[in-house]
């Protein structure tokens, strides 16, 4: 869990703005949730056999004996909040983002961590595959306003709950002739949670991967046409993607489409950084309790915050500089330090910055803060300056100083930097 000092804000406030920005535009409106949830809905929802639960997530029990868990991922909580709002009775399909700490306790390891930060959007009620697009759309536009352009989209269909059925016989023969090459975990998951296998980063078990069973070749017709589709649609948009078809995620509740976005280029089988991801949940709403009988179609991504931030880092994609200090004041004397409180909320209240360094006294290391900001315009209000209501301004590039009164300095220093900046 890190602190995120103020050298790297500029970063976050960059992506977080871009990423509402953008989510704004494509008419996503913005939710924030508790960082506490029932357990249960993680465990129903992420799902009881992802890695999520079964060992990264940080429960404690109230003192009544509740069950309350923090946030590993923000989809399970949205549904929630869509259910108890009664969302599904507006205007259709629901779509809305957050942001903020998620909680997995985790082997921390470069990129991964126990608190961190994600973006996601989740699009509520809708069935059509254009919506697939959309949100792959949504990221990539993200990303281009970030100035992200080395990156790799993965993208493969898992097919409906029933098309999953057979897949996993299919899958469990494959792998029944092949469980002396594979890791002691993965023998579990074809017990619980066949299609995970697909998943290991063991290096065994990616070679036995190389030659399973595709689950592209066992989609049902409606997961196959809708998946062509969600291609068509990326393809008219000219978003090049690479179709994975060992890719499943890692979280249960994922129907049809899933996808994940690698920094860099990264081809099958290669490990890369994932800077985010997604995909279609459309038992998700029904599983916590929501939509009566029927399925509530749904489709989201999230992206995590750190990574984009470490890429943007790494490929020299700075945020716009803070502009730099132009003007400080030093104060001497009591009297001096009293006038210069009320002075500073006038230059604020005029929009103008103004840096002060209050709690020294002597001049001399004033002005050596000054210096060091290297600021165009010291103001100097000493004791005399005070009783008189005047202020000395000095102009640092040629050391000229003149003593103005005091009422008029707001406006004269308006006009002064105006005048520089043209200049300039
Ligand atoms: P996820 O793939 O578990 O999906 O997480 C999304 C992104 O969060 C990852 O690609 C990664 O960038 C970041 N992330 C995850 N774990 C960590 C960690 N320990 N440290 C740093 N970054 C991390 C979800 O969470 C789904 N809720 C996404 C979704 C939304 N699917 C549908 N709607």
């Amino acid at each position: 869990m890190h602190d995120t000092l103020p050298y790297v804000q500029p970063y976050w406030r960059r992506v977080l703005s871009v990423c509402a920005e953008v989510a704004e535009f494509y008419g996503f409106g913005r939710i924030d949730l508790p960082l506490l949830e029932n357990s249960e809905i993680f465990v129903k929802g992420t799902g009881t056999d992802s890695d999520i639960v079964q060992k990264q997530m940080y429960t404690l029990r109230t003192k009544g004996g509740d069950y309350l868990t923090l946030r590993p991922e923000g989809t399970p909580g949205v549904v929630r909040a869509y259910i108890e709002h009664g969302m599904a009775n507006q205007l259709s399909p629901t779509k809305l983002y957050y942001e903020g700490p998620m909680f997995r306790y985790e082997r921390p390891q470069a990129g991964r961590f126990r608190q961190f930060h994600q973006f996601g959007v989740e699009v509520i009620g809708g069935a059509s595959p254009i919506l697939d697009a959309e949100i792959i759309q949504i990221f990539t536009v993200i990303l281009d306003g970030l100035r992200i352009r080395d990156y790799t989209i993965h993208i493969n269909s898992i097919g409906t709950t029933n098309s999953r059925i057979k897949y996993k016989k299919v899958l469990k023969e494959y792998y029944r002739s092949h469980q002396r090459q594979v890791c002691a975990t993965c023998r579990e998951r074809l017990k619980t949670n066949p299609l995970r296998v697909l998943d290991c980063k063991d290096e065994k078990c990616q070679r036995v991967k190389m030659h399973a069973p595709p689950i592209l070749d066992y989609l049902d017709d409606e997961s196959s046409r809708d998946f062509k589709a969600v291609l068509e649609f990326l393809d008219a948009q000219n978003l090049p993607y690479f179709v994975n078809p060992y890719l499943v995620r890692g979280l249960d509740y994922y129907t049809k489409t899933v996808f994940e976005v690698f920094a860099g280029g990264v081809e099958e089988g290669e490990q890369g950084v994932a800077l985010g991801g997604g995909g279609r949940y459309d038992g998700l709403v029904k599983t916590l309790g929501g939509g009566g009988e029927e399925d509530t179609p749904a489709v989201g991504f999230a992206l995590g915050i750190e990574r984009i931030v470490q890429h943007m880092k790494d490929a020299g994609l700075n945020p716009p500089k803070k502009a730099a200090p132009r003007i400080f004041l030093v104060q001497i004397g009591m009297l001096a330090r009293k006038k210069s409180l009320a002075l500073i909320e006038e230059f604020r209240k005029a929009n103008l910055p103004l840096h002060t360094s209050l709690g020294r006294d002597s001049i001399k290391s004033q002005l050596g803060v000054a210096d060091r900001l290297g600021v165009e315009y010291t103001l100097i209000l000493g004791h005399q300056e005070a009783l008189s209501d005047d202020i000395i301004i000095r102009e640092m590039e040629n050391g000229g100083q003149e003593t103005v009164r005091l009422e008029k300095i707001i406006a004269l220093m308006k006009k002064r930097l105006a005048r520089k900046s043209k200049k300039k």
